[in-house]
């Protein structure tokens, strides 16, 4: 019998992108199946009915999808961040579920500067802004996104600071960037700050009124991680008792409206996630779910699996 494979996705990758995927399953034998852009998760509990394989974004993989896809081997998030996975529901049902780390991360950089330009000229509304040269950015967490950031930033002649607590200084510093040893140094050092920490337990609310009160004036906070990271509460009893401080963001916070209406020249929120929608980052973190998929099922391959 054919494995079937189910690209389920309420974000659609780029057209592109979907076939190269297809293409991939169809040679290596496999039935492709797609669920784009579906409006109720009922929709995706009776598209999952047959899949042995899922290939998901921000979708969320939680127990009762997961016992609504009673063949399921495999699910794997084409992109970075699992935190819509439950990985305990997942092991416990013997469920493999991976990512593809890296994929998208240069689309996501690239909006993270542009969120920080677009906060420097004053969100375009025709009065002087600001440049990016030789102003202090701070990158929280080091990985494949904060490293992109870095690289793209240098371009621009910002000087770069990164705190990561799991990634070595050295690591950070070979990359002409000034490692800080705790987050409070990077954000009180910082007129700039980009967010690349995943939500976890731990970091859950992490970004708090205490850093942010600590960051220079004329703060800039650019958010393109998680909506979880920050303490929403705290970051609104900043933006009303600093007209100085702005807040970008790819992730609509839940007090949105709020926030749009209080501070419509110092908060923006991209309208939908948008960090990763480049046809570029869709191919390479569509045909990296693809292959692993494929290895999976051909040679038991389990090298990006996150719920070991
Ligand atoms: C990721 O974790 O890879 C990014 O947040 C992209 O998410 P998306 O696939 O929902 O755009």
């Amino acid at each position: 019998m054919k494995a079937k494979i189910l690209v389920a996705t309420e974000k659609p990758f780029a057209a592109e992108a979907v076939q190269k995927i297809k293409q991939i399953i169809d040679n290596a034998g496999f039935e492709f199946l797609l669920l784009e852009k579906y409006a109720s998760k009922p929709q995706l509990l009776e598209a999952v009915k047959e899949a042995n394989a899922v290939v998901i974004r921000s979708d969320t993989i939680d127990a009762e999808v997961l016992d609504a896809a009673r063949n399921l081997k495999i699910v794997v998030r084409a992109g970075s961040g699992y935190d819509n996975v439950d990985l305990n529901a997942a092991t416990s049902r013997k469920i493999v579920v991976m990512n593809t780390p890296g994929q998208n991360a240069n689309a996501v950089a690239e909006l993270a500067l542009a969120l920080m330009v677009y906060a420097a000229r004053n969100f375009f509304d025709g009065s002087s802004g600001s440049e990016l040269l030789g102003k202090k950015l701070g990158v929280h967490a080091y990985g494949n996104v904060g490293r992109n950031v870095a690289r793209i930033a240098h371009g621009f002649g910002m000087e770069i600071y990164a705190y990561d607590a799991y990634c070595p200084a050295e690591a950070i510093e070979k990359d002409g960037v000034k490692a800080v040893s705790s987050a409070e140094e990077l954000y009180k050092t910082c007129r700039y700050v980009s967010l690349h920490i995943p939500a976890t337990a731990e970091t859950k609310n992490a970004i708090n009124r205490a850093l942010l009160e600590k960051m220079p004036p004329k703060a800039v906070l650019v958010n393109t991680a998680r909506r979880e990271v920050i303490n929403e509460a705290d970051l609104l009893k900043i933006m009303e008792e600093r007209p100085d401080f702005k807040y970008l963001t790819d992730i609509t916070p839940a007090n949105d409206a709020e926030l749009k209406a209080k501070f419509p020249n110092r908060y923006f929120s991209t309208p939908k996630k948008m960090g990763a929608q480049t046809s570029e980052a869709n191919n390479n973190a569509g045909i990296a779910a693809a292959n692993q998929i494929v290895d999976f099922f051909k040679t038991g391959n389990t090298k990006f699996q996150v719920n070991k």
